[in-house]
């Protein structure tokens, strides 16, 4: 598709999302966040002195750092899809070009995610809270398969997009793994990488608004595509659907979170899709599609809000009222 369409009745050409079009938002935005971005170091994180060799049958976990199951399962799904990083970056570069802003971008955002891997499997491995082997048989099998996405070639607009809810999604799961970690030194590195995420997500973010001035009726409709089919790309790993629902039952990550967290303050405030103006006929009916899927999200997480409202209550309720003493003896 060429860059500009000129219609036959006159009125100003219509300009498609191309990458020369998203190159100088992209060139500011990178300006913007070499400035905001600090540098960090993996290694002053990692508490090294819990470290020794381990023999085979010495666990050496520390006692400190038990984890429940979901936060078991959010460190061991957010570590392998770190971990994937090369086939991310293999991907974004054969969207974004490996030239000009969007392509430097793309190489100073993979060095920034390297760090994530690596901080979090060292503390990992110091703590030994998950089975190491079992941890790194699939890491092997994770990496050597790739990732679902790879076989689904997108748009740029697209990749923005999904890059967009992508990254804010990642920000929420790493934020809250990290607000149920009693250990502080855990605590500390899993904010230090959703910080990181945090300034991902600003740049895709931005870079689609700058998208939406351009061409709305074409932003949209790959808005209404990615919320439509969205899926965290570590939706691959081994035992996905079992370690998504021990996330979603420990409240770091369900459909309330992704409405709240996600859907509206990206989609509905950010890029404020519903006062969009300027669409065509097929902009109309994307919009029109994706805010009715939003809406109907948004009453599944009410009705989950409320459901998990009333097992709090309940679960207060019996911790308020002692067992009788018959069965307090075994
Ligand atoms: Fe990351
Ligand atoms: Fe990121």
């Amino acid at each position: 598709m060429t860059e500009a369409t000129v219609p036959s009745d006159g009125q100003a050409p219509t300009r498609w999302i191309t990458r020369e079009v998203l190159d100088e938002a992209a060139g500011v935005l990178l300006e913007a966040h070499l400035a905001r971005s600090k540098e960090w170091f993996p290694h002053q994180l990692v508490p090294w002195e819990l470290g020794r060799r381990f023999t085979d049958d010495d666990d050496g976990r520390v006692p400190e750092v038990t984890l429940e199951d979901g936060v078991a399962s959010a460190l061991w799904v957010n570590l392998l899809t770190e971990d994937n990083l090369p086939h991310y970056f293999q991907a974004i570069t054969a969207t974004f070009g490996a030239d000009s802003a969007l392509g430097e971008w793309n190489r100073r955002w993979a060095a920034e995610e390297q760090r994530h891997s690596t901080v979090m499997r060292d503390w990992i491995c110091l703590t030994r809270c998950l089975d190491l082997v079992a941890l790194e048989r699939a890491r092997m099998r994770q990496v050597s398969v790739g990732f679902a996405s790879e076989s689904r070639s997108v748009s740029l607009i697209d990749g923005v997009v999904y890059l967009a809810l992508q990254e804010l999604a990642t920000r929420v799961s790493h934020r809250n793994t990290g607000r149920l970690l009693a250990d502080s030194t855990g605590v500390a590195i899993m904010n230090r990488v959703a910080s990181d995420e945090n300034l991902h997500y600003l740049f895709y973010r931005d870079l689609a608004s700058a998208a939406l001035a351009v061409n709305p009726s074409e932003v949209i409709q790959a808005i209404d595509r990615q919320v439509s089919s969205f899926e965290m790309p570590g939706a691959g790993i081994e035992g996905f659907a079992g370690h998504a629902a021990s996330i979603a039952s420990a409240g770091i990550y369900d459909f309330a979170v992704h409405y709240e967290q996600i859907l509206v303050p990206l989609v509905l405030r950010s890029w404020a899709i519903e006062s969009l103006g300027d669409l065509d006929a097929d902009g109309e009916a994307a919009r029109s599609h994706v805010l009715t899927r939003i809406a109907r999200t948004g009453r599944v997480a009410d009705r989950l809000r409320a459901a998990q409202q009333a097992q709090q209550e309940q679960r207060d309720s019996s911790a308020a009222c002692p067992a009788p003493a018959q069965f307090l003896v075994s």
